[in-house]
């Protein structure tokens, strides 16, 4: 099943609803702007890539919908859908990445009529999404060139086929390797709050054939200590300028932990996900989200008091100092982060 569908024969959007795995594989059809912004916001689709893929497509449904009697009022109008599925979500720039591209083209083509600019839009959410798939392969073929045959890997959510398109960020070396014969030994964090490493990262390692060993996030110190893991791979939402790297919370921690044991850390995802707008992390919007996450969400019965506060950031930012090399589509960066990054856009 692919994460993200577009039937061109009914126009209708499609996703794999996240939120159901590993229990239930369930495609669910996303038709209003709320069905989309909610999708995103509840993590049905999530993952940096995944959303700015499937952002494209919700724009280009949007559009079908839009009634103007110009190109010019089509543009206002659509970079009003655009802003609304833009406010989702903060800390991935591959969302506003995606809606800019789509909002962009239409303006630039705002002479046209039109049923003609909703040719381009389709034309470009199928090229962000192709362009993915074609990017994603890239980094694993990078990626894999950091480890070899019987390395243990440690990852922490989900950066894999469901949270881009094909093969993934993280995983997508392990997943490359694996078809060609290698063997590597994974160890997935389950990655709370809200389980992606558990959910997702073990369920898509498993199916694909791969020696995973799921662990608590508190387990990262011991399979490392023990000399279990050679290499930390991770994703990122956004990568600043100078190479801070936001990501799932907790990745820093990871960070922290494998550069005391001497593991080389990689951040591994597409050109997208840099923004150079970010001079630093201290620039990234870090998302805040429900309390209910850590206290009921995964639960039977409640594990904290009602009153009780919470702190739920979604990501942390690791330090460029703590990262050994960003692999991106375009090879891999090494730091001096502010060099090699900027080298990538010249
Ligand atoms: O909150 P999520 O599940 O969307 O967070 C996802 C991550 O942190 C991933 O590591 C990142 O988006 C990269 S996905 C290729």
């Amino acid at each position: 099943m692919e994460n993200i569908r577009y039937d061109e024969n009914s126009g209708s959007l499609y996703i794999v609803d996240q939120t159901l795995l590993p229990n239930e594989e369930r495609e669910i059809l996303l038709s209003t702007a709320d069905e989309m912004y909610n999708a995103i916001k509840l993590l049905k689709v999530r993952g940096a890539p995944a959303i700015g893929i499937c952002a494209a497509y919700c724009l280009y449904a949007l559009s079908l919908k839009i009634e103007a009697a110009s190109g010019a009022e089509f543009c206002t109008l659509l970079e009003k859908n655009a802003e609304y599925l833009n406010s989702s979500r903060p800390t991935a720039v591959n969302l506003s990445w995606a809606l800019k591209r789509m909002v962009v083209l239409a303006k630039g083509n705002s002479s046209f009529a039109v049923e003609d600019i909703r040719g381009l839009l389709l034309a470009e959410a199928r090229a962000i999404h192709n362009e993915d798939i074609e990017m994603c392969r890239k980094i694993s073929e990078f990626g894999l060139t950091l480890v070899k045959d019987g390395d243990g890997i440690l990852t922490h959510c989900n950066a894999g086929p469901l949270a881009t398109s094909r093969y993934g960020t993280a995983l997508g070396p392990i997943l490359l390797g694996t078809e060609r014969g290698m063997k590597f030994h994974v160890f997935a964090d389950e990655t709370r709050p809200l389980l992606q490493g558990a959910r997702l990262t073990s369920y898509e390692l498993y199916k694909a054939g791969v020696d995973v060993t799921l662990i608590c996030d508190n387990m990262a110190n011991t399979v490392m200590k023990n000399s279990w893991v050679q290499a930390c791979f991770v994703g990122c939402d956004r990568v600043a300028a100078n190479g801070d790297t936001a990501n799932k919370i907790g990745t820093c921690g990871v960070a922290v932990l494998s550069k005391y044991y001497g593991i080389p850390l990689y951040v591994l995802g597409p050109t997208s996900t840099i923004d150079l707008n970010c001079k630093t992390g201290a620039d990234i919007e870090i998302e805040q989200r429900d309390p209910e996450e850590i206290k009921t969400m995964f639960y039977a019965k409640p594990m904290a008091l009602p009153g009780v506060k919470c702190f739920n950031p979604a990501f942390d930012v690791t330090d460029h100092e703590l990262i050994a090399g960003i692999v991106t589509q375009k090879g891999i960066c090494r730091p001096p982060y502010t060099e090699s990054l900027a080298a990538l856009f010249k």
